[in-house]
């Protein structure tokens, strides 16, 4: 099967739930897993009418969890101790680990870690969910699930907690009309808050970067909707 053919067929199941879901539970908010996801989750904005913040794609969660282990694994200490944030698309290629803003209980992981060393651990990060799926023999499941238990939970609770999803964007990061990881404040309205964080001029060029493949994949879409 082509990747055209196994996007058409993920567009049409997409659809389909997200329009039962409304059906049934008007005031839902919808949690995006399907990949390729920020194309799916763009394709629920597309296809219906839910204001955006109740849209929310999950990936940004999932691999900044790995960004941290993969952190904590370098640093020699518990994930607890590290802090870091995976923006843009999620893909290998896409992904942003934001290396430079990652901090060990509040210090640029930059002080103790070298230049190879951080661009290792962006790498190993990148390839978390191929090497998985390599592993596996089919795609992850655990971590998902527990990144997406951790949004719902932030919903259910109204916590107000921050994490990276992909959210439909409408300037912010100078980026209109996709969906890709960004910053969000998830409470009980979903998507309460994107925040847009400074980047450096080498983070917003990867970013820039990360959006045109999201639009490619994107565009996919349209061929088979
Ligand atoms: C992952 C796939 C499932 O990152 O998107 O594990």
């Amino acid at each position: 099967m082509t990747r055209e053919e196994l996007i058409g067929i993920n567009a049409g199941i997409v659809r389909s739930v997200s329009s039962n879901l409304i059906e049934h539970s008007p005031n839902v908010i919808i949690i995006v897993v399907s990949n390729p996801m920020d194309t799916m989750a763009y394709l629920v904005h597309k296809s219906t009418n839910l204001p955006k913040n109740r849209i929310i794609g999950m990936g940004g969660a999932l691999d900044s969890a790995r960004f941290k282990y993969r952190l904590s694994e370098a640093l020699g200490c518990p994930a607890s101790d590290v802090n870091g944030m995976v923006i843009g698309g999620h893909s290998d290629k896409g992904m942003l680990p934001l290396i430079e803003k990652a901090v060990r209980n509040s210090v640029p992981v930059s002080e103790f870690l070298s230049e190879e060393r951080m661009a290792q651990v962006v790498e190993d990060t990148k390839v978390g969910g191929a090497t998985l799926t390599g592993l596996l023999g089919t795609s992850a499941w655990y971590a998902p699930g527990a990144a997406v238990s951790a949004l719902v939970q932030a919903i259910g609770c109204d916590q107000k907690k921050m994490f990276p999803c992909s959210a439909l964007l409408e300037g912010e990061f100078g980026l209109s009309d996709i969906s890709i990881g960004v910053p969000c404040i998830l409470g009980a309205n979903g998507i309460e808050k994107i925040v847009e964080i400074e980047l450096s001029a080498s983070e917003k060029a990867k970013l820039i970067e990360s959006a045109e493949g999201v639009r490619k994949t994107n565009g996919l879409l349209e061929v088979n909707a």
